[in-house]
């Protein structure tokens, strides 16, 4: 556990936390432990694809928190069956009486270009990221709902306004991640209750995985105040919102507007589109695809010397 500065931060929240076996949300779970929070571990204790289950991971944080003076739970559940999300809130409940804050980290890779993607691949990752936040966030916001307080906290990626090659399934359940997240912002706002998403960077076994050079990196550790922030009191005036959270760097994101329009008296013809378009409205560029056009170029130029 960290030191001194976190003691009493959250003091009497009671958090669950989803993924909190492993990697960034094993560090959420240290630190909000650490912090005087009461805390549910909930991870499946899967490999990075999903596969071969295990309550070992799960328990092995509780063990942790434990010989450290904090109080945990785990739950080894798969996050994304709803009975498993009502189960983790119902046992935050029975057990200490309230759900403060839920941060749902858990998540998978199947990585695979667009036109090879089997049926699985896209359903499970959509599954564990997208349903997996809801299958949290339903049931809690119920509770903080009557409670008139509480923190939904939940994890996308860079990419998921970025954007990716080979993980179209993981950006699109980012997204939606984000706009979920949004949404249960706008609609929980008047009961208390905020909801924010984190975009993290860390050192961990997934981004071990994915095949990119991060000019930005960091260990899971870094992020889990930013978290630790997010649940507590301080923090009540923040929601809807998105954060980068890499290193030493703490970056919000944007709210998407739309930037430039054309009008036209009642409806535009294609012709007339094609006449006004490109020099109104425009395209906005796509950062990954300008990056991915320049090493296509420098690729064929190499070859072109070579041969
Ligand atoms: N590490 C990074 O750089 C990075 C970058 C962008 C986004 N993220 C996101 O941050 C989150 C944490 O990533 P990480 O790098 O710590 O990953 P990780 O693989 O180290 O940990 C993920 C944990 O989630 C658990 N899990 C997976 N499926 C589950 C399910 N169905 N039910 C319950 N638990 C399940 C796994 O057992 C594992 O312990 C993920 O949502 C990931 O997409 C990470």
């Amino acid at each position: 556990m960290k030191g001194n500065e976190l003691v009493g931060y959250l003091d009497g929240k009671v958090v669950a936390i989803t993924g909190a076996g492993r990697g960034i949300g094993r560090a959420v779970a240290l630190d909000a432990a650490a912090a005087g929070a009461k805390i549910l571990v909930a991870d499946y204790g899967v490999g990075m694809a999903g596969e071969e289950p295990t309550s070992d991971v799960a328990d092995a944080v509780v063990k942790e928190i434990d010989q450290l003076g904090g109080e945990a739970i785990a739950v080894a559940g798969d996050v994304s069956d709803t009975a498993v999300g009502q189960k983790i809130v119902d046992t935050c409940v029975e057990s200490w009486g309230r759900i403060d804050g839920v941060v749902c980290v858990a998540g998978i890779l199947r990585e695979r270009m667009l036109f090879n993607m089997s049926d699985e691949e896209w359903d499970d990752v959509i599954r564990v990221h997208l349903r997996g936040t809801f299958s949290l966030f339903r049931p809690a916001s119920a509770v903080m709902r009557k409670q008139g307080s509480g923190s939904l906290i939940s994890f996308t990626s860079g990419v998921w306004a970025l954007g990716s090659v080979a993980q179209a399934n993981y950006a699109a359940a980012k997204a939606g991640i984000v706009t979920f997240t949004r949404s249960a912002a706008l609609g929980l706002n008047k009961y208390g209750v905020t909801a924010n998403v984190i975009a993290p960077v860390a050192r961990t076994r997934m981004s071990a995985n994915v095949p990119q050079d991060l000019a930005e990196m960091g260990d899971p550790e870094d992020v889990a105040p930013m978290v630790v922030y997010l649940l507590s009191d301080k923090a009540r005036h923040i929601t809807g919102q998105v954060y980068t959270v890499v290193g030493g760097k703490i970056a919000v994101w944007c709210q998407p507007e739309e930037v430039r329009a054309m009008y036209t008296d009642g409806r535009w013809t294609p012709e007339e589109i094609e006449a006004h378009l490109d020099s109104t409205v425009g395209t906005e560029e796509m950062p990954l695809l300008a990056k991915i056009k320049e090493y296509e170029a420098a690729a064929a130029a190499k070859k072109a010397t070579e041969g």
